[in-house]
């Protein structure tokens, strides 16, 4: 539900015009996948507007979050993911689950320890073999964006995945969280962590282009869809130009 009124906010912003528009069943990153569908969701114009050709560099955007820091959910889903929606074509997401968890070797086998408890660490590792099942930003991404928009981020994960990914059965996503995949993958997410420079002091810690500093950190809470819009180095999309004068997204999400 909170997904659904998430989403609408976003159109109604993105949209020239407010106008009550009728529900359609496609996910947000389906609307611009052919003119039907973008005529049923009445985004044609959006999704013609929306899609720039890009010459330049992307704008790298590294998230070390983990899943049950409230601050951290509300940059997912407040800005990142509506960013991302809307300007994937000029960024590059890399979303990193571990945060100030700590981890230990005991005999052979990682053992992780999180700051919200064994929860956030359940958390962590769904999203983290979610992403290592599915690859590809655009089936993932609403996936965990799901969860963690959801009440109960863990209790959501399964139907979520039910939703987005109706074919990847769930026991893939729990075999991985249990086994040995899953333990090596989070080991992976510890290093990355543990390697950052200036090691990270808080959670989210936002990297722009693989820097992070308290300004551009701020900037993104802020507004990272601006963020992203003045960092990109190549011919602006037109939802740039329209968001000039806006600090933000509508504060009706969520
Ligand atoms: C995004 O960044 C990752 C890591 O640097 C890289 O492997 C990947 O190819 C990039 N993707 C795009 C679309 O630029
Ligand atoms: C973890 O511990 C095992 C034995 O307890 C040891 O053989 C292995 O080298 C350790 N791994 C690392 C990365 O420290």
């Amino acid at each position: 539900m909170k997904f659904v009124t998430a989403l609408l906010c976003l159109m109604l912003w993105a949209g020239s015009e407010v106008s009550a528009r009728p529900p359609c069943n496609y996910p947000p990153t389906q609307w611009c996948s052919s003119y039907e569908i973008a005529a049923a969701c009445q985004v044609e114009h959006q999704c013609l507007e929306f899609k720039p050709k890009r010459n330049a560099d992307p704008v790298v955007i590294s998230l070390f979050y983990e899943s049950l820091c409230g601050a951290c959910r509300n940059f997912l889903v407040l800005q990142l993911f509506p960013t991302w929606l809307m300007l994937n074509d000029i960024m590059n997401v890399t979303l990193i689950p571990y945060g100030n968890a700590m981890e230990r070797n005991e005999s052979g086998k990682w053992v992780f320890t999180c700051q919200h408890g064994e929860q956030e660490c359940t958390g962590n590792m769904i999203e983290t073999c979610v992403m290592e099942k599915l690859q590809d930003p655009f089936r993932y991404f609403p996936v965990i964006f799901c969860m963690e928009s959801a009440s109960d981020v863990i209790a959501a994960a399964q139907l979520c995945l039910k939703i987005y990914e109706p074919k990847v059965p769930w026991a893939e996503i729990e075999n991985c969280v249990n086994g040995d995949l899953g333990n090596k993958l989070m080991h992976r997410n510890a290093e990355l962590t543990d390697a950052l420079r200036p090691p990270h002091e808080y959670v989210p810690w936002i990297l722009v282009n693989g820097k992070h500093t308290d300004q551009l950190e701020a900037q993104a809470v802020e507004s990272l869809f601006n963020l992203v819009c003045n960092t990109y180095t190549g011919t602006k999309p037109t939802a740039c130009a329209k968001a000039e004068g806006k600090n933000s997204f509508p504060k009706c999400m969520i």
